[in-house]
């Protein structure tokens, strides 16, 4: 069988702990999301403990910075989000911004990194940086969620936006969902 032409692209974003404890910049971050045209997917809060929080970061065994990352990622809660857009891995770590906040301060002091960033560490966002890293994310988070499915069936109604942002959840459904739930 021939597989639709896939439109939109996902990626797991991760706000980090130093966001999830500060409500205001949280919502300004969601609000920058929105603005650049992401479109919230799934969407979680949780803890990491210690051992998942270094499952996660694995590709950075043996790297100096991998027991203050891993207390960080394990201190406090943290949303992540599957979004979708057209581009939407290199997108995403655009409006990021560079992982190095200290420098990304001054060089990109536009960016999400740029604006709310603490540290090199506590550097308020995580973005997937290829089709196979967002591929691994996305179940690592959300093991009962499948891509495909999601293109062949979901895709089409975020394409054409007939989407509407469900606030409590901060999940964007399909307007036919919604129409079907009040009939
Ligand atoms: P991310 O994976 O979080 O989206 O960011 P990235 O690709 O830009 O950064 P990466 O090199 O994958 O590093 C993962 C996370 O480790 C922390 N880090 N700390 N010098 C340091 O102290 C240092 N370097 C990296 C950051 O939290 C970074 O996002
Ligand atoms: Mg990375």
């Amino acid at each position: 069988m021939m597989r639709a032409l896939r439109k939109l692209e996902l990626t797991l974003a991760i706000l980090k702990p130093d966001v999830v404890a500060q409500p205001h910049i949280l919502k300004e971050i969601r609000s920058v999301i929105l603005q650049q045209e992401f479109l919230f997917v799934r969407s979680k809060k949780l803890i990491l403990s210690p051992t998942r929080a270094k499952e996660f970061y694995k590709e950075h065994d043996g790297k100096f910075f991998l027991n203050r990352l891993v207390s960080f990622m394990s201190s406090g809660p943290i949303w992540t989000h599957i979004l979708a857009r057209e581009n939407a891995i290199p997108e995403w770590r655009r409006i990021m911004g560079p992982t190095k906040v200290l420098k990304t301060i001054h060089e990109a002091p536009e960016t999400i990194r740029g604006r709310f960033g603490l540290t090199d560490t506590r550097n308020c966002t995580h973005g997937s940086d290829s089709t196979e890293t967002a591929a691994r994310e996305i179940k690592f988070f959300f093991p009962e969620f499948s891509i495909g499915k999601w293109h062949d069936t979901e895709e089409t109604h975020f394409f054409s936006r007939q989407v509407s942002l469900d606030e409590d959840l901060c999940q964007h459904v399909s307007l036919q969902d919604v129409s079907d739930a009040i009939s």
